[in-house]
């Protein structure tokens, strides 16, 4: 991933008062990437062996978290990959994405399946949930949507709305501490791209000649915005000795080692200090009491 300058911090050297524009012009950079990648975005890029490594322990989670035939909502749902999962098992599940191409997508495969009546895909972004009027027992979000979103107390406000009592989030996370990525980086002399998960606040990360703004978080980072509506269930780390998706070519060459590393993260990667690192972080909050419980 290479980074690059955009027309959006060329905008926000123009002046003060400015942040709603600049918000909107970092959505609609976000927008135009994931659009250029969704028709090939079920390939190596957004689903190769390591991200169906990963995938697998959100199904897992979600299934243990919601009972099936409940009501799930995806934030950030790409080509449906999760979705439909979730709709074969019996959920009833609307999915949502920023990229009208990626709800394309996602509308085909329900349609391919013969699910459409189980899954239904709609134009919304995570920054847009006021749109929607359903409820639900669970909602969750897989591979970072929710680091290319501005506000993340208002999701939280949004996500507590939408969720009946006792009712659960499942998110998958970029999190801010992927030793693989630094050392990757480090050892090609890309020192700026290594710190990259260093900053602070949306950091233009390019994608396809395009750009993604992303903004990283640690757990508890994250978790801070949401703490006002959710209790924190659990968190634990996603590829920490597992290379990230992105090198999966070192994953083909070095299989069998790569193997006992995942083995390593499956075991140890919910312990305090590890989980809060690796290439992603799974967190799960539910919603607090009346109580605030
Ligand atoms: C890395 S992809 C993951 C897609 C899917 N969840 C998966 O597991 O394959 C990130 C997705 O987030 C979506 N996204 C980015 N910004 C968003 C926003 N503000 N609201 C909703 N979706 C957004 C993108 O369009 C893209 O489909």
């Amino acid at each position: 991933m290479r980074q690059h300058h955009t027309n959006t911090q060329f905008r926000a050297e123009q002046g003060p008062g400015r942040e709603d524009e600049l918000c909107e012009a970092r959505l609609l950079d976000t927008q135009r990437a994931f659009d250029s990648v969704a028709a090939d975005y079920d390939g190596p890029r957004g689903n190769n062996e390591l991200i169906q490594r990963m995938r697998a322990t959100m199904w897992a989670t979600v299934q243990q978290r919601v009972p099936t035939g409940g009501a799930l909502l995806d934030l950030g749902c790409g080509t449906g990959l999760d979705a439909l999962e979730f709709a074969r098992l019996g959920y009833q599940v609307l999915a949502t994405d920023w990229s009208p191409a990626m709800v394309g997508r996602t509308q085909a495969r329900a349609a391919f399946a013969g699910l459409e009546s189980r899954l239904l895909a709609e134009h919304v972004g995570t920054h847009q949930l006021d749109r929607i009027q359903d409820e639900f027992d669970g909602i969750y979000s897989n591979f970072g949507p929710l680091n290319c979103v501005p506000d993340l107390r208002a999701v939280s406000r949004e996500c507590a709305r939408l969720l009946r009592p006792g009712g659960t989030l499942v998110f998958s996370v970029i999190g801010r501490l992927c030793p693989w990525e630094v050392v990757h980086y480090v050892m090609r002399g890309r020192l700026r791209r290594a710190a990259i998960r260093g900053r602070r606040g949306p950091t233009a990360v390019g994608m396809n000649k395009h750009t993604i703004w992303t903004s990283y978080y640690t757990p508890r980072e994250f978790y801070r915005a949401f703490a006002g509506d959710f209790a924190l269930e659990r968190y634990q780390a996603m590829s920490l000795f597992m290379p990230p998706p992105y090198l999966v070519d070192y994953y083909r060459r070095h299989r069998r080692w790569c193997n006992a590393m995942g083995w390593l993260d499956d075991r140890l990667g919910a312990l305090p200090l590890l989980r809060g690192m690796g290439d992603h972080f799974l967190i799960v909050m539910r919603k607090r009491d009346e109580h605030g419980r």
